[in-house]
């Protein structure tokens, strides 16, 4: 069982989401299927990372995991038990699963300071006590602002940008959460601090046991950091498994080809700017969403191998969630014999 330094043991806490769709309806009755179908979990001591271009729907799975949307289907669940809708069972699950936003100056009030904004959570929860001061401190020296003594008064102007945001960090470990969701953690910040506030995550899963997702839109970042790796197309889940092995040789098309950009890159040598129409949440392609971009069907790969009409009109199957099992949903590398990698291919139900 891991512990947290303060005692408080994070155990084995698991953050789940089952067969997740979240819907959105827009102007003219369309709708935006943001999150459609996910299977995904993470636990305490490990960094789970989900990473995908700009609108595939992470941050609309975040917040669904935090109880902050309300999935169309499928559930979420933590310990096993299924998130309640009243404002006491999110208040209590609220402590254990802690939200960091992008923009730490958006999340703290500018007219509060740092002790005031980091006390806050623990006077929300009613968890102050006598040593309230003691309790924020703490947390402080935690989130690597240390002295804690030297930051109490500051307000966040006074701040750099990744010291604020060890001050929104800190406000979470305050609370000795088990789980933290990370929209974006560095996002904001100068390129020299990142890696400063992501060895902060490193070093608070490491000591404390603490578990998070980290939502990226940034493959290099997710291979500094995770343990897992989810990489999400239009709303769905397309390969996961440990990070080492998914990112130094992904299975997915896609997964390829936002790697094979990174710089110092292992799959430089067939470098694919992905081309074809943006990927839209209302209008999604039939078969393998993918497929109007892929470049196994352009490149006459997928018709050699006698899949090019299954990529456009087979539906795949939804990858379910098995830490530390390798899965990848494409139909190309289901005729492919892969060691250590799990295909999901065609899907004989309905589901699209
Ligand atoms: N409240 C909403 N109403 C309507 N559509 C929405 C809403 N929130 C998200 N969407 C749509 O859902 C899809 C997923 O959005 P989301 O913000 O989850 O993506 P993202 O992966 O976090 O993108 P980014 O990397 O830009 O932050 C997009 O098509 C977006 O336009
Ligand atoms: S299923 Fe076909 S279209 Fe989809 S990623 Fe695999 S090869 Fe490309
Ligand atoms: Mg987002």
């Amino acid at each position: 069982m891991n512990k947290r330094a303060d005692g408080a043991a994070v155990g084995d806490a698991r953050l789940v989401a089952k067969d997740l769709d979240v819907t959105f309806s827009l102007p003219g009755s369309r709708q935006a299927h943001a999150v459609d179908g996910v299977n995904l979990e993470v636990g305490a001591g490990e960094i789970v990372a989900l990473a995908g271009e700009s609108g595939c729907g992470k941050t609309t799975l975040a917040r669904t995991l935090l109880g902050l949307e309300q999935p169309t289907a499928g559930s979420v669940t933590f310990n096993g038990e299924p998130l309640g809708r009243s404002t006491r069972a999110l208040r209590k699950f609220r402590r254990q699963v802690q939200m960091i936003l992008q923009d730490p100056a958006g999340a703290l009030n500018p007219r509060q300071t740092v002790y005031e904004a980091v006390a806050e959570g623990l006077r929300i929860h009613g968890i102050e006590g006598s040593n309230e001061a003691e309790q924020v401190m703490e947390a402080l020296s935690q989130a690597g602002l240390r002295p804690p003594e030297r930051f109490l008064m500051n307000y966040p102007y006074e701040l750099s940008g990744g010291q604020r945001q060890r001050v929104v960090i800190a406000g979470a470990l305050a609370l000795a959460p088990k789980i933290l969701v990370a929209d974006e953690p560095v996002a904001s910040l100068d390129a020299s601090v990142r890696g400063e506030i992501l060895a902060l995550l490193q070093k608070l899963r490491d000591e404390f046991g603490l578990g998070a997702l980290v939502v990226t839109h940034d493959l290099g970042l997710a291979w500094n950091i995770a343990d897992r790796i989810a990489v999400m197309y239009l709303g769905r889940i397309v390969e996961q498994g440990p990070v080492e092995q998914v990112l130094k040789d992904p299975q997915h098309p896609y997964t390829r080809a936002l790697v094979s950009v990174l710089p110092e890159s292992p799959l430089a040598d067939e470098a694919v700017v992905l081309s074809g129409e943006a990927p839209d949440a209302s209008s999604i392609p039939g078969g393998c969403r993918f497929h109007p971009r892929c470049p196994i069907v352009a490149d006459g790969r997928a018709a050699e191998a006698g899949i090019e009409e299954q990529c456009k009109s087979q539906k795949l199957q939804i990858l379910t969630s098995k830490p530390d099992q390798w899965q990848v949903a494409c139909h190309y590398a289901a005729t492919r014999e892969l060691e250590g990698v799990q295909p999901a291919g065609a899907e004989s139900e309905s589901r699209g």
